[in-house]
């Protein structure tokens, strides 16, 4: 193995499964009768806005019962331990991460807790659920506010901190992610472009399995903590 110094994580919805939070693409992967994909869209939105606030106040009020996991745990460790640069980057929504202490980290696909206004633009933290259509904190209006959620169609946040990280990564690592949406689904791509290694820990191959130098299969809960002690017990031998 070469010197690794600057390490990218990529998570995805696999990572919280152990959590009891549903994947996308899952058998659960349906809601109310819609693909999920159907409730994740500006023109779901336009269509049926109450529709989708419903499809992310459940989310919400799944995640208030939902702990981190021994996968959350280990990429945490990692992040207070690891000397070189490290950038968690994670699909995710929830904040299971953040709440096992991880802090080198970024939400591409935004953050169930917080909204933002389609009025005046404000994003600001929010807990509570969207759907009774809450004035907006900061002007006021009514039936604005809308999930801080990075949409079909839509920019992912970060992406030049991220493709800066990835350009610069000696390691690649991704987790519980079926590798279906773009552009987190290629970054395992640029980063060999890159020089990077790259690593896949994942319940099933994912649709990019063949870009990885190596793939293990298995639950996160088991396998990050093992790739977290072993990562570290190589660093401090080096
Ligand atoms: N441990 C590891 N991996 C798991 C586990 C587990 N316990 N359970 C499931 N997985 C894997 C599945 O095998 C699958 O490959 O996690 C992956 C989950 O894939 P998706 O449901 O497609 O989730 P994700 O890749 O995060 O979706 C990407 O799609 O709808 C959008 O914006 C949404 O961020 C999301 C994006």
């Amino acid at each position: 193995m070469k010197d690794i110094r600057n390490i990218v994580v990529l998570t995805g919805a696999g990572i919280s499964a152990e959590s009891g939070l549903a994947t996308f693409r899952g058998p659960d992967g349906l809601w109310e009768g819609h693909r999920v994909e159907d409730v994740c869209t500006p023109e779901a939105f336009e269509r049926d806005a109450a529709l989708v606030q419903r499809f992310y106040d459940a989310r919400r009020a799944a995640l208030a019962t939902a702990e981190p996991n021994a996968a959350h745990r280990a990429l945490a460790k990692l992040d207070a331990a690891w000397p070189g640069e490290l950038l968690i980057v994670t699909q995710n929504v929830d904040d299971l991460h953040e709440r096992a202490g991880a802090r080198r980290l970024l939400h591409m696909h935004g953050e169930l807790k917080s909204a933002w206004c389609t009025g005046c633009g404000a994003r600001r933290r929010w807990e509570r659920a969207l759907g009774d259509w809450p004035a907006c904190p900061a002007c006021g209006q009514p039936g604005l506010l809308r999930p801080d959620i990075v949409w079909f169609g839509e920019m992912p946040y970060g992406m030049e901190r991220i493709e800066e990280a990835v350009a610069e990564a000696d390691l690649f690592v991704s987790i519980g992610t079926s590798g279906a949406v773009y552009p987190a689904a290629g970054f395992v791509q640029s980063a060999r472009h890159y020089g990077a290694e790259t690593l896949e820990l994942n319940l099933d191959p994912s649709a990019g399995s063949i870009f990885f130098d190596e793939t293990r299969l298995g639950p996160a809960s088991k396998l990050v903590p093992d790739w977290v002690e072993e990562l570290l017990a190589q660093s401090t031998q080096s």
